[in-house]
């Protein structure tokens, strides 16, 4: 008999990237992936390959390098978006087309514009066309949960004869109550098992209203053996249902759920720390499992509990989702062979020549800080290696004046290829001059900043800090951050990053 366990079928780089202001580079995607296959989750939802080139090239890339996962390319119930999604999973280990249509009244009429017996016609026809190209083909009823229930039953059982494996119930607008959800996924479930009980039923839950999590589990409850959910949360509008937060309730709660995840919990926290790090999408402090307070107690009460007993006061074991305990690694005097093997401890790759740019950084860090641990090393290792900066697009220069009798005046110079531009700039303060100076420098002038938060890297005062911007022109929003000691040089090089990336996609790849 085959084991009973809840697929977790992680969505971060196609629903997650989907979240405003988020674009990640292939090479963040890769090492994303790299890491969620180290969390041991079971398919890696890598894009929507027919989206773009940078999607397609995006999903060919997991597809070749990364092992152990399934690896699925999302596309719409139409013959290109099929072709292109088979050839962007082609070369996985194990390869996944998965294809939606939506079925609900509105979304058939007002969007699609089609009638009910034509999306069933598309659907039974689309699914074919993917089981054509992969054995492993999910089928997903788009807004099913304001869909009729028959109309789900009749599409969701068409899928499975015509070959889908997979069959997934997305909550797509957050609409749903978890008891009024668990009674759908049983009635699609009872349905499919009677043509075929080794179809997986899915659940995909958005969080409108903040119900993903409890319907997620609701879905389990009611016989779901897949869940759908990013890391973090990150997804469309108010996000997907967490991946820390649904896989730590069915471990904790094993008790009640009786079920288990294969997934890796003590990978959790680095996974939420990249995610994080790479799209620019803070965590909230009080955020489940892995926000900066989901483990610190304040109020004297607790901290005499907890020091009394642990279980006081706490649900969860941090060690459990892998929250480092500041392990001192590196200080001046620590040596490339000692930078190299905390780099590879912690499962970060770089080149010679990021290495030595990485320990560069490391040394004028340790002037300042006599202790160096994980978090700032892998603060710096992102830094370096995993281009915060648009490639073509460096900071060379900057400077501030401010007092208290003056207005902030600051100059930037950046160059772009062999070419310079500089320019100044004043401000209601340092960082807002220093903005205005490359707001003028790049020709920019309708950017502004959307939002410019703030966020230590380790504590203490002389730690390293993030600086993470959005900016928007031209109807295009970015995001950047750059991170530093000082809090001018992390801001400058955030908006540099996020102005870079801006002028990539207002004109094109940025050329001498
Ligand atoms: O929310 C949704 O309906 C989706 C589908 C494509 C699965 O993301
Ligand atoms: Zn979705």
């Amino acid at each position: 008999m085959s084991e009973d366990f809840v697929r977790i079928f992680d969505t971060t780089l196609r629903d997650g990237e989907q979240s405003p202001g988020v674009a990640l580079t292939a090479k963040a995607k890769v090492t994303i992936a790299e890491q969620l296959a180290r969390l041991n989750v079971d398919i890696i939802e890598a894009g929507f390959p027919a989206a773009s080139e940078g999607d397609f090239a995006a999903v060919k890339a997991i597809a070749e390098t990364v092992r152990g996962p399934v690896i699925a390319g999302l596309a719409r119930c139409l013959p290109g978006d099929i072709e292109v999604a088979a050839a962007a999973v082609e070369k996985a280990e194990r390869a996944r087309i998965h294809v939606f249509i939506a079925t609900s009244p509105l979304h058939m009429q007002a969007k699609l514009r089609m009638e009910p017996e034509q999306v069933l016609e598309q659907a039974d026809k689309m699914v074919r066309l993917a089981r054509s190209y992969v054995d492993d083909v999910e089928f997903s009823a788009e807004d099913a949960t304001r869909s009729e229930l028959d109309f789900l039953i009749r599409i969701a059982t068409l899928a499975v004869k015509a070959g889908a494996r997979t069959i997934n119930i997305p909550d797509t607008v957050g609409y749903t109550t978890p008891d009024e959800f668990g009674a759908m996924v049983a009635a699609v479930r009872q349905a499919v098992a009677a043509i075929d009980p080794g179809v997986i039923v899915s659940v995909h839950c958005h969080n409108d209203i903040g119900l993903a999590v409890a319907n997620s589990l609701a879905g389990v409850q009611a016989g779901a053996r897949q869940v759908e959910v990013a890391v973090n949360g990150i997804g469309e509008r108010a996000g997907n249902a967490a991946l820390e937060e649904v896989v730590m309730a069915l471990t904790n709660r094993r008790d009640h759920y009786g079920i288990a995840t294969h997934i890796v919990t003590r990978e959790i926290y680095r996974t939420s720390q990249m995610v994080s790090r790479m799209t620019g999408m803070l965590v909230q402090p009080n955020k489940a499992v892995v926000g900066l307070n989901a483990f610190r107690h304040e109020a004297g009460i607790h901290q005499d509990g907890m020091l009394k007993n642990r279980q006081t006061y706490e649900v969860l074991r941090p060690e459990d989702i892998g929250v480092p305990e500041s392990l001192l690694v590196l200080g001046k005097h620590s040596g490339r062979h000692a930078l190299r093997q905390r780099l590879n401890d912690l499962q970060l790759k770089c080149t010679e020549e990021e290495l030595a740019r990485i320990q560069a950084q490391v040394k004028s860090l340790a002037e300042i800080k006599n202790e160096i641990n994980d978090a700032d090393l892998e603060a710096i290792w992102a830094d370096v290696v995993l281009g915060v900066h648009e490639p073509d697009i460096h900071l060379e220069h900057w400077q501030v004046s401010t007092g208290n009798d003056m207005r902030p005046t600051a100059q930037v110079s950046v160059r772009i290829h062999d070419r310079v531009f500089e320019d100044a700039g004043f401000g209601d303060g340092p960082v807002h001059a220093l903005f205005n100076a490359l707001r003028r420098a790049l020709d920019l002038g309708d950017a502004e900043m959307r939002s410019y938060t703030l966020s230590p890297i380790s504590p203490g005062e002389d730690g390293l800090a993030t600086v993470r911007v959005e900016i928007a022109a031209r109807g295009l929003t970015s995001r950047g951050q750059g991170t530093a000691s000082d809090v001018l040089a992390a801001s400058v090089e955030a908006m540099t990053a996020a102005m870079g990336q801006l002028l990539t996609r207002v004109r094109g790849p940025v050329v001498a």
